[in-house]
């Protein structure tokens, strides 16, 4: 676990960080690292946005020490973090690759547990990653497989499931680490988020994002059920504490995504849709998620402003949207780009801490 101190990602010409986020990471910290995992099985609703902006938030302006894995098989994580000669180089030889690829694969062998975290650094973002790998998708049907095994207490089926707590057990010198995933219900996002101790549902204001929290409520249930099954049969109970971190997954929190305004008649106005989907969205998590949600917090850890050409710019660039040094129309971008991850990394640490048990 690190010490009180930032962490040196910390850049020197950000201002100095306020009396309430400093206690807050103070408040943090004495509770050991935590995991936070970012899911929506609806695409596109700004998952890796989210995780990318608001980690380098909390690592390069607030100096938590921060791990991102990128558990997506799209990659879209490191495509956007890597530089496009770093992005090459590191994915010209498949058998070279150290990734979320290396961290599953030796399991499919009968090896077991890979024996450490092939973490590498992002200077510009200032937190570490482990890179993503489409060939994590061929791991889908392991995980498939293995998770009948492990409703029945199949050790080896327990052992494949927890393979992300296994991970989030390695990475003990971070404050938090966060996952990014792909936008599906499907095997690999069950092991994530059944290994997390919090997920947050990033959502765009839309009929889909209201099923989402819905099918996230509702596997969940089923998953956690199943799983607490299989634990209870185990074969081999002594084995558990070696892969379980007892831990069960809870909600904390949903980032709303706003569409690009729409132009009306009578100028810049958001549609009569999107407003009543919008008005909806509290009463939808309070149904579907109110029983893994954190006491006494507000769920709403904020609203995305449609950020226009600066967030392609950032990917472009591959830095983060408050550091996106351009001129002109960019200067006053960043500015809100600023106070929006400002204002969320708090809400953020506040509902962490309030979770973390
Ligand atoms: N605040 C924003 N302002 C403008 N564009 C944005 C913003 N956030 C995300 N985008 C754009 O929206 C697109 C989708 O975002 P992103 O890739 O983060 O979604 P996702 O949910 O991770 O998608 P997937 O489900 O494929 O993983 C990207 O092209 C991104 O640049
Ligand atoms: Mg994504």
């Amino acid at each position: 676990m690190s010490t009180g101190k930032p962490h040196k990602s910390r850049k020197a010409n950000f201002p100095a960080v306020s009396g309430e986020v400093t206690k807050l990471i103070n408040a943090l910290r004495v509770k050991g690292t935590r995991s936070v995992c970012f899911f929506n099985n609806k695409g596109g609703v700004g998952k890796t946005t989210l995780v990318a902006n608001l980690a380098a938030q909390l690592s390069l302006v607030w100096g938590l020490k921060i791990l991102v894995v990128d558990a997506d098989p799209q990659c879209n994580l490191t495509q956007y973090v890597l530089s496009d000669e770093d992005f090459i180089e590191t994915y010209r030889d498949s058998d070279a690759i150290k990734s979320i690829f290396s961290v599953i694969h030796p399991l499919s062998i009968g090896k077991g547990y890979s024996a450490t975290l092939p973490v590498r650094k992002i200077p510009s973002f200032g937190f570490d990653v482990v890179i993503g790998d489409p060939r994590l998708a061929l791991k889908e049907d392991l995980l498939a497989q293995d998770w009948r095994d492990a409703k029945s207490g199949g050790t080896r089926g327990l052992r494949t499931t927890f393979v992300f707590s296994d991970l989030i057990k390695k990475a003990t010198n971070y404050d938090i680490v966060f996952f990014d995933m792909g936008p599906s219900l499907g095997a690999i996002n069950r092991s994530v988020l059944l290994a997390a101790n919090h997920f947050v549902v990033p959502m765009s204001i839309d009929i889909f994002s209201i099923w989402a929290i819905k099918n996230i409520g509702d596997a969940l249930k089923i998953w956690q059920r199943d799983l607490d099954n299989g634990l209870k049969l185990a074969e081999d109970p002594s084995e558990l504490p070696k892969v379980t971190t007892g831990s069960r997954p809870s909600f904390l929190g949903y980032v709303t995504q706003q569409h690009k305004e729409r132009l009306e008649k009578d100028g810049t106005r958001i549609v009569e849709a999107y407003n009543a989907i919008s008005k909806t969205i509290p009463e939808q998590v309070k149904q579907n998620l109110n029983h893994l949600s954190i006491k006494n917090s507000d769920p709403h850890l904020g609203d995305i402003k449609h950020l226009a050409s600066l967030a392609p710019k950032s990917q472009t660039l591959h830095t983060p949207m408050i550091t996106v040094t351009l001129k002109g129309s960019y200067t006053g971008l960043r500015k809100q780009a600023r106070t929006l991850y400002q204002n969320i990394g708090t809400h953020f640490l506040k509902n962490l801490v309030a979770g973390a048990r």
